[in-house]
């Protein structure tokens, strides 16, 4: 059974090992950290954070927040949102379970009131990431320059 919910300081493990496999530790690090100050009740940003589980197994991550103030220019609506991280346990990748966490991301932020979403995705995702965003209807907005100097994003948006 397939089911996407909020994370449990139990899921944090798991999460943890889907994180290690497709960023640095620093990044890793923050993400936990921001996983379990929501978890705490500390959000900021209005971010949060849900994982896809099949059988019971955390197979994904991903997370939705306000957006930076940087990508507002790649917004054409009023009320964007962003994606922070969308990340499969690469052993489950390819079986349609991305598609199910990034629609529940979708759905999730138009409840929350958001009207489009915005996706900064870094270069060394252009083989593991870019035609899945495309495949689900994002179009590329042009490049941002990413958190370390001299790194580019590409970004993608998507009305909702
Ligand atoms: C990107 C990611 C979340 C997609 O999840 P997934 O479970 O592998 O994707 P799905 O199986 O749900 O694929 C959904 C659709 O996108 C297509 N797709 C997925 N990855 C693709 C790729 N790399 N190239 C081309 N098409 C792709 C699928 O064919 C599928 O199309 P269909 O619905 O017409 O059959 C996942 O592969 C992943 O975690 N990648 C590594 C980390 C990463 O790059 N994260 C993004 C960081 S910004």
């Amino acid at each position: 059974m397939v089911l996407v919910q909020k994370p449990y300081k139990s899921d944090i493990r798991a999460i943890r090992l889907i994180l290690n496999q497709w960023t640095d530790p620093e990044e890793v690090g923050k993400y936990i950290k921001r996983i379990e100050d929501e978890i705490d009740g500390k959000t900021k940003y209005n971010m949060q954070f849900f994982v896809l589980k099949s059988n019971s197994v955390v197979c994904g991550v991903g997370g939705i927040a306000d957006p930076l103030p940087k990508t507002l220019r790649f917004s054409r609506f009023k009320c964007p949102g962003e994606i922070k991280i969308l990340y499969m346990d690469n052993q489950y990748r390819g079986q349609g379970l991305g598609r199910t966490l990034l629609e529940y991301l979708e759905n999730e932020a138009q409840k929350d009131g958001y009207d489009e979403l915005i996706i900064r995705s870094a270069e060394r995702y252009r083989d593991t990431a870019y035609s899945f965003y495309e495949q689900m209807g994002y179009e590329s907005a042009g490049q941002i320059e990413g958190e370390a100097e001299g790194k580019k994003m590409s970004v993608f948006r998507k009305a909702l």
